[in-house]
C-alpha cells in the first residue's frame, strides 16, 4: 500500500468514529490529509490500519497511540500573557482568604502553559515555594512525557521574556534542550485525564482553570458537558480562562465574561437567596 495515498473513505470513517469515542474529538474532512501525514510518521498506512483494528478490539496501547495521532499539541510559553498575570493575582487573593490556591491546566499539551503559570505565580508571590498547586492534565500521554521532562528547544524558549529565561531556565543544554529549573517544575503536577471521560479523577475545587484551545476539537455536546463540569469545580468568582477566540456556547449562563477569554464563575442559582436570608434580620 502506498504511504502517500490519501485515506480511503472507510479508513477515515473508522478513524473518525474512534476519535469521537475515545477522546470526544470531532474529525472533519479537513483532518483527512492531516491524519495521513501523521500516520506516515508512525510508519505508514499499514501501521494505521493495524492500530485501527487493535483499537476497535479494545487494545489499550493502540488506543493510546491513536489518541496521540488525533490530537494537536500546538502550544507555547505565555500565550496571551495577561491571562497568567490575572491567574497569578487570583491565586494570591485565594491564598489570602484560605491559605492555599489550586489551579488546573486542563489541556496542558507539552507543558508550556502550566509552567508559564508556575513562573507567573513565583513572580507574584515573590517566593520560589508559593502555597499553590498547579494540576496539569492532558489526554495525550506522549505530550505529557515531554511536559514532565520540562526540557525545551531554544526556539520554544524564545517565547519567554528575557528575564524569565535568565531566572527559570537551566544553563547547560542536554540533547539540544534546556530544562526549566526545579522550583518551576516542582509546582506542577502532571496527570493523564480525558475530558470526554464520564469520571474525572480530580478531587476538590480549583480557584483557576485554564481550558484553552481544546474545546474547539471536541464534539459539541462534550464541549458543553466539559464547561458545565468545570463550573461545578469552581467556587463563585473562580476564574476560567479560554482562548479569546473560543465561546462558552450553551454554558454562557454559568459564567460572567471579563473580556478576552477570561470568565468568572457566576454564583449558582439559589445561593444569592440563601445569603440574603442568612443576612436578613
Ligand atoms: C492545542 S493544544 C492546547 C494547549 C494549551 N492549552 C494552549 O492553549 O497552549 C490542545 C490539547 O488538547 C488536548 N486534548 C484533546 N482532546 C482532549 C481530551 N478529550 N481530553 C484532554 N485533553 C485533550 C490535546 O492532547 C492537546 O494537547
Amino acid at each position: 500500500m502506498s504511504t502517500c495515498a490519501p485515506l480511503t473513505d472507510g479508513e477515515f470513517e473508522r478513524a473518525r468514529r474512534l476519535a469521537l469515542r475515545l477522546a470526544g474529538i470531532e474529525l472533519s474532512d479537513r483532518h483527512r490529509d492531516l491524519l495521513r501525514r501523521r500516520s506516515e510518521r508512525l510508519g505508514g498506512r499499514d501501521t494505521l490500519e493495524a492500530l485501527l483494528v487493535a483499537a476497535e478490539e479494545g487494545d489499550a496501547d493502540a488506543r493510546r497511540r491513536l489518541i496521540e495521532l488525533f490530537t494537536t499539541n500546538v502550544t507555547g510559553f505565555f500565550r496571551h500573557p495577561w491571562h497568567f498575570d490575572l491567574a497569578a493575582e487570583h491565586a494570591l487573593w485565594a491564598v489570602h482568604r484560605r491559605g492555599r490556591a489550586r489551579m488546573w491546566s486542563a489541556a496542558a499539551a507539552t507543558g508550556e502553559e502550566p509552567y508559564s503559570l508556575a513562573m507567573a505565580v513565583i513572580d507574584v508571590f515573590r517566593r520560589d515555594d508559593p502555597p499553590v498547586t498547579i494540576v496539569a492534565t492532558d489526554v495525550d500521554d506522549g505530550a505529557l512525557a515531554i511536559a514532565r521532562n520540562a526540557g525545551y528547544t531554544d526556539a520554544a524558549l524564545a517565547a519567554l521574556p528575557t528575564d524569565h529565561r535568565a531566572r527559570f531556565v537551566e544553563e547547560s543544554p542536554a540533547d539540544g534542550r534546556r530544562r526549566l529549573i526545579s522550583s518551576v517544575r516542582r509546582l506542577v503536577e502532571f496527570r493523564s485525564l480525558n475530558l470526554a471521560d464520564v469520571v474525572w479523577r480530580l478531587e476538590g475545587v480549583f480557584d483557576v482553570v485554564f481550558c484553552r484551545n481544546v474545546l474547539m476539537y471536541l464534539e459539541a455536546c462534550h464541549r458543553y458537558a466539559v464547561l458545565e463540569r468545570i463550573a461545578s469545580m469552581l467556587p463563585s468568582g473562580g476564574l476560567l480562562l479560554l482562548d479569546p477566540s473560543e465561546h462558552l456556547g450553551g454554558a454562557a449562563s454559568l459564567f460572567v465574561s471579563r473580556g478576552d477569554g477570561a470568565y468568572t464563575r457566576r454564583p449558582p442559582e439559589g445561593s444569592v437567596t440563601i445569603a440574603r436570608r442568612r443576612d436578613a434580620p
